[in-house]
């Protein structure tokens, strides 16, 4: 596999939450690949059919540890152990329409989870560098025509979404109180950053309420697909683009601690940003079958009509963009689902990883 980090992965201890979910176990066979030593830490897969179980990547890692982020004795116990250098941490209960049912678990989960990363980065001398990743829905939705920047307020109307605006706060808090970068090499020695993707898509996400995995089912079982929100702005990404920025950006971070320590989004280009109903018409076409059913309801659920993210000061600081157009995106996350069944998964991630970096 082409190294776009120069080897700088090669034999880096890293630590990954969530890597049994969806972006988690993209991330993990990434940097299994690139020579790293992965410890994940997370639940049990939701199916059989996600990609990490179809994979198999728990099995090549160094450890696939099944533990609760919630119970900070524990994360600390992991941390201790492992001695990790480098910590992403994407373990969350990530779905709005969840967080209406499970509001206070999603609360535990996203802050307190949160809360106890940090403070087992804090107790853990090794841990050098700390992505935390939030999302888009952290800030203040106001329905605008730009994209949101990184310092415009944080917020959120239903709880999952505010439950990450939370998250920042804690983690400007934390950078501040504990990691500031003020007090690097004399009181501590991490830099702490939290990073905000847009909507991700690709091969294995199985998630209940997303539009890919929502448009899968109904192609397999030969029903046509519910459209809930099909007028819905969201930016799309392929879930490669973000954590391609999550690397290069730990990576910064390491070699400048108190440059990069800051907020960060990775978003797609403008032209990426598009409706429910377009996204699910291009995949629909892309599989040459499939009928769409707008089922949208005046009395649902509260959710975001509008939602870009302004990615300029990725792209100017660090010199990440975007690889691939709304079209690339989409044959790409149509490839794995149409391909699973078929190939063996692990070898169909490293092929699309080539990829993703070969456009
Ligand atoms: N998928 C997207 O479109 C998107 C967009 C922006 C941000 N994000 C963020 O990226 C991260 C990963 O999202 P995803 O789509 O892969 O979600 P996912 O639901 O597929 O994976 C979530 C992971 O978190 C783990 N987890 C959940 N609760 C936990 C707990 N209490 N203790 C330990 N582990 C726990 C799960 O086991 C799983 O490994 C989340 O933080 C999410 O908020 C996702």
């Amino acid at each position: 596999m082409i190294d776009i980090f120069k080897n700088f992965y090669r034999g880096k201890r890293v630590l990954v939450t969530g890597h049994t979910g969806f972006k988690g176990s993209w991330f993990s066979i990434w940097l299994h690949e690139l020579g790293a030593e992965v410890v994940g830490v997370g639940l049990e897969p939701y199916s059989e059919k996600d990609n990490f179980v179809l994979s198999g990547i728990g099995k090549k890692i160094k450890a696939d540890i099944r533990s609760d982020i919630r119970d900070e004795v524990k994360m600390k116990e992991i941390f201790a152990h492992y001695q990790p250098e480098i910590v992403f941490h994407l373990a969350a209960q990530p779905l709005v329409r969840l967080s209406y049912e499970i509001p206070v678990e999603t609360y535990q989960t996203n802050v307190m989870g949160t809360i106890n990363i940090m403070e087992a980065i804090r107790a853990t001398e090794s841990v050098k560098v700390g992505v935390m990743i939030t999302t888009d829905k952290c800030y203040d939705n106001k329905e605008q025509m730009r994209g949101y920047k990184e310092d415009d307020p944080f917020g959120g109307y239903d709880p999952y979404s505010s439950s990450k605006g939370a998250c920042e706060i804690a983690i400007q808090s934390w950078r501040r109180s504990f990691f500031n970068p003020e007090d690097y090499g004399k009181k501590h020695h991490v830099s702490l950053a939290s990073v905000r993707a847009g909507n991700v898509i690709g091969g294995g996400d199985w998630a209940k309420d997303r539009i890919i995995p929502d448009c899968i089912r109904a192609l397999e079982a030969g029903k046509p697909i519910d459209i809930r929100s099909p007028k819905a702005v969201r930016p799309w990404e392929h879930v490669l683009e973000p954590l391609s920025g999550y690397m290069l950006l730990a990576q910064k971070m390491w070699e400048h601690p108190t440059e990069y320590c800051e907020g960060w989004n990775f978003g797609p280009e403008a032209d990426a940003v598009s409706t429910v109903w377009e996204i699910a018409t291009k995949l629909v076409q892309c599989f040459g079958k499939g009928e769409l059913k707008d089922v949208s309801a005046p009395n649902a659920l509260h959710e975001a009509k509008l939602l870009m993210l302004d990615i300029s000061k990725a792209k100017t600081r660090l010199g990440w963009k975007p690889r691939l157009d709304a079209l690339q995106t989409i044959d790409l996350v149509a490839d794995w689902y149409k391909k699973y069944q078929n190939q063996e998964v692990y070898s169909l991630c490293i092929e699309e990883i080539d990829k993703f970096l070969t456009v």
